[in-house]
């Protein structure tokens, strides 16, 4: 049984002078990258905002959204809410500049997306079968199709209470998509242009959306995948942070509270191997181009 890698590696600081680089083989291969000693430090301030109560209870999320730099979910004083935006906003520089570093060959190509805060407990958000993310998957969302575009996640423990966060991580992501191919219909003619012009998606779905969309939900939906399949659980402690292309990775979150997390965006035809991408992956198992 295979299941993701979890690398290891030593540094203690996100800034240039740390000593990881050239890390895109290891998470364009789909492994987690671990960084046990790379705490998100808060100022005495902020310690205040690790508390549900800042979540404005609509969202499950405190987001940033770039480039505008805006937040949305958050309920307080304009004074607690510009504090809260800018230990948000450090994150989202510190996570940038170590991406950078790790992955110097993404340099000019990455783009920056939400960034966002979770002082939410895991245990008992979810809401439907699909939207439970304590059930392996790999990302894919309905409304907003990514057309082939990578999902790089930078993560940050930042519990003050010892608690880790908790994940499954699942099998590689080419022995999942065989799992589950050839079950995979294309999709109904016309079908993505509806959903364009109804504004169900954000654009168009195109049919590497609609693997991985299938991939998603497949593999939520399988009971006996959840239980049975090769998995590992991984904790990561308080002053954890971890990096993984969450498009590729199988993982579940099965408890913690008070994370942050930055989304990066990457053309896969940018990557350093672009034939390791999920559509790379899927192109080839299938013999042809998913456009
Ligand atoms: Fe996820």
């Amino acid at each position: 049984m295979t299941t993701t890698v979890v690398r290891e590696f030593p540094d203690t600081t996100w800034s240039d002078d740390g000593p990881t680089r050239g890390a895109e083989a290891a998470v364009e291969r789909g492994e987690v990258l671990r960084f046990p000693y790379l705490p998100f430090a808060l100022h005495e301030s902020e310690l205040r905002f690790r508390d549900p109560r800042w979540a404005d209870g609509k969202a499950k999320n405190i987001s940033v959204r770039w480039p505008a730099g805006d937040m949305r979910g958050a309920a307080g004083t304009p004074a607690e809410l510009a504090a809260l935006q800018a230990m948000i906003v450090r994150y989202a520089e510190q996570s940038e500049a170590l991406a950078l570093r790790l992955f110097p060959h993404y340099r000019g190509h990455l783009k920056r997306g939400n960034t966002s805060f979770r002082p939410v407990d895991v245990a008992g958000r979810a809401t439907s079968w699909r939207k439970d993310d304590t059930r392996l998957h790999v990302d894919a969302f309905p409304s907003n199709p990514m057309q082939g575009t990578r999902l790089l996640r930078v993560f940050c423990n930042i519990n003050p209470n010892g608690k880790p966060r908790e994940w499954r991580v699942g099998e590689p992501f080419e022995a999942h998509a065989k799992r589950y191919l050839s079950a995979i219909s294309r999709p109904l003619p016309g079908s993505a242009w509806l959903l364009a012009k109804t504004g169900i998606t954000k654009r168009r779905r195109t049919e590497y959306d609609h693997v991985m969309l299938q991939l998603h939900d497949r593999a939520k939906a399988d009971a006996a995948f959840q239980k049975d399949s090769p998995q590992a659980k991984v904790s990561f402690a308080p002053g954890t942070t971890w990096v993984v292309y969450s498009d590729q990775v199988l993982h579940a979150a099965m408890g913690g509270q008070h994370m942050l997390e930055q989304t990066f965006y990457l053309d896969a035809m940018l990557q350093q191997r672009p034939e390791t991408s999920p559509r790379g992956t899927l192109e080839r198992l299938m013999g042809r181009e998913l456009r």
